[in-house]
């Protein structure tokens, strides 16, 4: 474990190991008065006179320790932090790379309770471990070590009575240990459960309202708090015990040595300056052994959380390389593409080609696949079996950020970060200027209500754009996708909020966007498509038919149902009006 964690450290290994030294010369400084303190006894032990001159040497040496000791020790520390915490800066940066790369499949199933808990939590265990455990603990155990070795040289009888409590303590640990790795998973799996109902009780909390389920809600959410509790308390509960034992036996190194060495000195197997020397010794052992165990009762957490991080960031990304974008044009075709996001497949092999500059509808029932086909063409996903290519060029084989650079996409659902309204439209064309900015929103439509903020364009998105209503969203990603300015357009019911009054201008707005693209648009207003080059009528899943308004009009049963439906609902809403009037 700690050969990896060592791995994460990257350019900091030099700087571990040197706090480690550190830290070990500092615990040297501190266990050297106990030395000292014995060349002042031991004259009196021996009835033999000491000069004065030399016990101040002693006391003054006794006392540079205590400096020399802080001094060293302060440093290491700062040294151990400052390499834990640019690891654990490498380690979130790289779990996000990690992220980044892997389909949104895998991120969802996660949780973002979970997720959490891993960015924060769990990688903030390992400073634990590279701060504390592995410099502090590996020299709190170095010099233990090499002080029982001193404890030979002076009486090998005497140093074999002192080591005679380490094998009951160490008994004591291993129980411990066996206990708590038993306990770990069940542990560690109720903290993630809690992390995502909190998560999920935040971000719900809505719904929550609107349908008046405080009492389940909060009752989930007690539930799991209660379930981490219970696990925590019984898993210290079954642990404390030995904990106790072994914290309470490994500092007394003494345990023997006092009353059979005594016995020893009495019977002349040794004499009365090694049996003080000894316990001298003794004595500065045990807090730096008992300190180096405490480190070691946290290892087996940090190691499950170690193994948990590894799984993320060891697992399978999206399918990808550095290519770049070397399509001969940027047509698109869906050949024979099947997915499923989990176990239940959700699209049977659809093939579909859309000419350079066509505009395309996707349409059909709610849950058709359409969001799933525009989603798996910006490569948020991999398919299961079949391929999909712009311009010839499959879109495994580029960079997701090549992609990026042919294709806007406006999502059905819009996510906006808490910064401006200005730097969330600029994310479409991070070198853009703000009058740039400025235009593309005024094109969206985003004049009239940022006119209305206090702050304009540069008032915060609020958490996920929740300061916005859906149709603000949308047209703040619109403009971006306005300001992006990319050859491939993907559009997601992107009016689906808009009132007429907006729809219409916002068309004017999309139909600038879109001259001379490929564009994609979803749209459950039939009427809005009719002029499309090609519309793909999806039905659960499968490609029903594709060709133009008059053609499915006439040949295709799924298509003309949908028609229907627009029909009677543009019925429904006129007679609606005509009552109100
Ligand atoms: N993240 C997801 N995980 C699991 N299943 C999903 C996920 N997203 C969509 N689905 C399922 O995939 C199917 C297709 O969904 P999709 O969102 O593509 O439909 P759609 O045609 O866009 O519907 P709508 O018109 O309501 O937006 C549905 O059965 C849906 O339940
Ligand atoms: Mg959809």
């Amino acid at each position: 474990m700690f050969k990896k964690v060592l791995e994460y450290t990257g350019a900091y290994r030099k700087t571990t190991y040197g706090s480690a030294a550190l830290m070990f010369l500092g615990l040297i400084a501190n266990v050297l008065p106990f030395f000292l303190a014995y060349q002042i006894i031991k004259p009196l032990l021996i009835k033999e006179s000491l000069a004065w001159q030399t016990s101040l040497w002693l006391v003054a040496g006794i006392a540079l320790c205590g400096v020399l000791h802080a001094v060293l020790y302060i440093k290491g520390l700062d040294l151990s932090h400052k390499s834990a915490y640019n690891t654990l800066k490498n380690l979130r940066i790289s779990l996000q790379g990690k992220l980044e790369s892997q389909p949104l499949g895998t991120i969802q199933t996660k949780g973002s309770g979970a997720l959490k808990k891993l960015f924060v939590d769990d990688i903030d265990e390992i400073e634990l471990l590279l701060a504390h455990a592995l410099p502090e603990g590996l020299a709190n155990l170095a010099v233990p070590i090499l002080i029982y070795a001193g404890m030979f040289v002076v009486d090998w009888k005497l140093a074999l009575l002192s080591l005679c409590a380490l094998p009951l303590g160490i008994t004591c640990m291993a129980v411990m240990y066996g206990i708590g790795m038993k306990e770990m998973k069940k542990w560690y799996a109720a903290g993630k459960k809690m992390n995502d109902t909190i998560v999920e009780y935040v971000n719900g909390m809505e719904v929550v309202k609107i349908f008046g389920r405080d009492g389940d809600s909060y009752r989930r959410f007690e539930e799991d708090v209660r379930a981490y509790r219970d696990l925590t308390l019984a898993w210290y509960k079954a642990c404390w015990p030995w904990m106790a034992l072994y914290t309470s036996i490994l500092p007394c190194v003494a345990l023997f040595t006092l009353p059979l060495g005594t016995l020893f000195v009495l019977n002349g197997f040794s004499s009365l300056p090694d049996l003080v020397l000894i316990l001298c010794m003794a004595f500065s052992v045990g807090p730096l052994f008992l300190k180096a165990l405490t480190f070691m009762s946290t290892i087996p957490q940090i190691n499950h959380k170690i193994g948990e991080l590894e799984k993320t960031l060891n697992s399978e990304p999206l399918a990808q390389n550095d290519g770049s974008f070397t399509g001969k044009d940027h047509s698109i075709e869906f050949e024979d593409v099947c997915f499923a996001y989990e176990e239940a497949e959700v699209l049977h092999g659809v093939s579909l080609k859309a000419a350079e500059g066509c505009l395309v509808a996707f349409v059909g029932e709610s849950g058709s696949g359409k969001s799933t086909l525009a989603k798996l063409l910006v490569h948020f996903y991999d398919v299961s079996s079949g391929s999909i290519r712009i311009g010839g060029q499959d879109v495994r084989d580029m960079s997701l950020e090549a992609l990026n650079d042919e294709i806007s996409f406006v999502a059905q659902e819009q996510f906006l970060f808490n910064i401006t309204l200005l730097e969330n439209i600029r994310l479409g064309r991070p070198g853009a200027t703000d009058a740039e900015v400025l235009a593309a929103a005024e094109k969206a439509q985003c004049g009239e209500f940022l006119e209305r903020l206090e702050q304009g364009i540069s008032t915060l998105a609020g958490d996920g754009g929740k300061q916005l209503s859906g149709g603000e969203r949308q047209r703040i990603s619109l403009a971006r996708a306005i300001l992006k300015d990319a050859p491939i357009i993907v559009l997601d019911e992107a009016t689906a909020f808009m009132d007429p009054e907006n729809e219409e201008k916002m068309n004017d707005a999309i139909a600038e966007l879109i001259v001379d693209k490929t564009v994609i648009v979803i749209a459950h207003r039939l009427p809005s498509i009719i002029d499309a080059d090609l519309i793909a009528v999806l039905d659960k899943g499968n490609l029903a038919a594709a060709g133009r308004h008059a053609e499915l009009l006439s040949g295709c049963a799924t298509y003309q149902k949908l028609w229907q439906a627009a029909e009677s609902s543009t019925a429904w809403s006129v007679s609606v009006k005509g009552e109100a009037d």
